[in-house]
């Protein structure tokens, strides 16, 4: 790869901000200085930019446990987003895999990597999403076979995908949905006239959440994990 590009992909700096620093002769390649913007930078060679090792960050995918009043967002004025929970380099350059509410706790995936994040939001790739519920009314075990039929949500065309529904008590349920229409679990329950109290997603596809992170905690997704979408 050419040194100006290089030092653009792995640096805030312009093209232009990045010849110029070649220009000053503040860029090393293995020690040695390269003023040359045409440069070509192998991948075993190690360059510095002001002394500092720069290097090229590849595709990133992490899981976050969102707390209550975060936003799913990259930037808001009143709340903390989860991209401010990550204290990592290049962070404009995240997106979320599938967006939760403020009030909804668990798991949010991060990624780089458009490919594989469309892979988890689009309907027609039947990616599930667990979610732990908590209702107002106490359930009904009919819902079970209501929630597999599909239903109809206000103002949407057709049925929702067929879902699985597993009572754990009489309020409390797992949901397994594989769309993500706009408060799409709590528009189902309240289709059929009950009200979610609490939302908390537990997996997305095979990936779970991690118990060891705390609230507003993350890490970085397994090899398996990824390869798992
Ligand atoms: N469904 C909702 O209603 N809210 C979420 O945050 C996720 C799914």
């Amino acid at each position: 790869m050419r040194l100006d590009k290089f030092i653009c992909e792995s640096t805030e700096l312009t093209r232009s901000m990045a010849k110029k620093a070649l220009h000053k002769g503040v860029v090393t390649c293995d020690g040695v200085v390269i003023k040359d913007s045409s440069f070509k930078v192998k991948e075993t060679q190690t360059v510095c930019l002001d002394g500092d090792v720069i290097s090229i960050v590849g595709p990133r995918f992490l899981m976050l446990n969102k707390p209550l009043d975060t936003i799913c967002a990259t930037y808001d004025e009143v709340h903390p987003t989860v991209i401010d929970l990550l204290d990592i380099e290049k962070p404009d350059d995240l997106h979320i895999a599938g967006r939760l509410d403020i009030d909804t706790t668990g798991l949010v995936l991060i990624t780089t990597d458009g490919q594989w994040s469309h892979k988890i939001t689009s309907p027609k790739k039947d990616c599930g999403k667990s979610y732990l519920v908590k209702l107002v009314e106490e359930l009904d075990t009919g819902l079970i076979e209501t929630f597999s039929q599909g239903i109809q949500l206000k103002s949407e065309d057709g049925l929702t995908k067929p879902a699985v529904l597993e009572i754990i008590d009489a309020h409390t349920a797992r949901l397994t949905i594989t769309e993500g229409k706009y408060h799409q679990v709590k528009r189902m329950f309240a289709a059929v006239g009950n009200k979610v109290v609490g939302l908390h997603r537990e997996s997305v596809g095979e990936i779970c959440l991690d118990d060891d992170l705390e609230p507003g905690e993350w890490r970085y997704l397994t090899d398996e994990e990824i390869a798992s979408v």
